[in-house]
């Protein structure tokens, strides 16, 4: 089965220069999903269900560097990544698709990240997205941002948008042979959008992606609806995004989250990744809205909450959330 996998990446990489370096180094963002993306319609292609939409983080994300070896090294943050760990099994897979390519049996690989990894806040995206990228500079591939975007893609579905910066959009795409499964860039920027992340735990998830994926699209009775609506949700954002009307923006998005988060919870057994901090935060934003701040939410496949506002009620959304880490997606102005 994987050799669809390894079909795929064959084809993609058909007719790319290459100009082999010593190393190749990138940096991707990490990104949070406005639209989300939750359902597979391909698990070996990593096709979705439905499109999504994200907002890239900026500085925060994933640093990678790579340099062909005789056999596999990893360090993340300093440290030598457990040999047998779920992450270097997944990082020794997704490699394998490059070797013969590449013409190499190992990669060591050094990656630095400033998010928290496998706690719903996107690691894996910017993981897979920066090191698609280093792989592209030490081969000299030259690939274009869909090429990119698909490849990384195989590593983890949303790695697909972390290839760009910027308010991002994945289009889930209807053939079968996910060639045009990719993300692109919306063209609007953004100054005055913010992100702030509230860290409630760093710990891994009990349930991957995945999995909570394949159970949701297959025992809960809530998920078809949840993906029909996710449809005109992007629309919704598409065009709020495009008239900078935050409101529907932050509405559209904490609704569509909430909702997943519903479909969630419908399947058997229940997916709950809400712990006793994620429900006083979703409280406490509440009131602070019902009191006239414009401050939204959003909440991945995990415990934490990720705030949205704009630069005008910064001030006031960190003196509410003292612990905020307030992002600016489109960079200091
Ligand atoms: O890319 P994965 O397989 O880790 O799945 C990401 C799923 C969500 O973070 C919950 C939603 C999203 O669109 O990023």
């Amino acid at each position: 089965m994987p050799n669809i996998q390894f079909q795929f990446v064959r084809n993609l990489l058909k007719g790319a220069s290459s100009d082999y370096q010593l190393s190749g180094c990138a940096f991707a963002p990490s990104n949070i999903a406005l639209c989300k993306y939750w359902g597979k319609r391909d698990t070996v292609l990593n096709l979705p269900v439905n499109s999504s939409l994200s907002i890239s983080l900026g500085d925060r994300g994933t640093e990678t560097e790579v340099r062909c070896a005789r056999q596999d090294r990893f360090r993340l943050n300093g440290r030598p990544l457990e040999k047998h760990g779920q992450f270097a099994v997944r990082l020794r897979r997704f490699l394998d698709l490059f070797r013969e390519n590449i013409g190499t049996p190992g990669f060591e690989i050094r990656t630095l990240s400033n998010i928290p990894t496998a706690a719903g806040m996107a690691s894996s995206a910017s993981g897979f997205a920066a090191l698609v990228l280093a792989l592209d500079r030490l081969a000299g591939w030259n690939l274009t941002g869909q090429k990119l975007s698909m490849l990384a893609r195989l590593g983890s579905g949303s790695a697909a948008r972390s290839i760009h910066s910027g308010l991002v959009q994945w289009h889930a795409g209807t053939q079968d042979d996910g060639t045009d499964s990719f993300a692109e860039r919306l063209p609007t920027t953004w100054n005055d959008l913010r992100v702030g992340i509230l860290e409630l735990s760093a710990s891994p998830k009990p349930v991957g992606s995945r999995e909570g994926m394949n159970r949701t699209v297959q025992t809960s009775p809530l998920y078809v609806g949840w993906s029909r609506q996710a449809a005109i949700d992007l629309e919704q954002m598409r065009t709020a995004i495009a008239e900078k009307d935050f409101e529907r923006l932050g509405s559209t998005a904490e609704q569509n989250a909430l909702a997943m988060h519903g479909a969630m919870l419908a399947a058997w057994p229940p997916l709950l990744y809400f712990q006793p901090g994620t429900v006083a935060q979703i409280h406490r934003v509440q009131t602070l809205r019902a009191d006239g701040l414009p401050l939204y939410l959003t909440i991945d496949a995990g415990p934490n909450v990720t705030l949205l506002f704009t630069a005008q009620h910064e001030a006031a959304v960190q003196e509410a959330f003292p612990d905020v880490q307030p992002i600016h997606p489109f960079g200091r102005s």
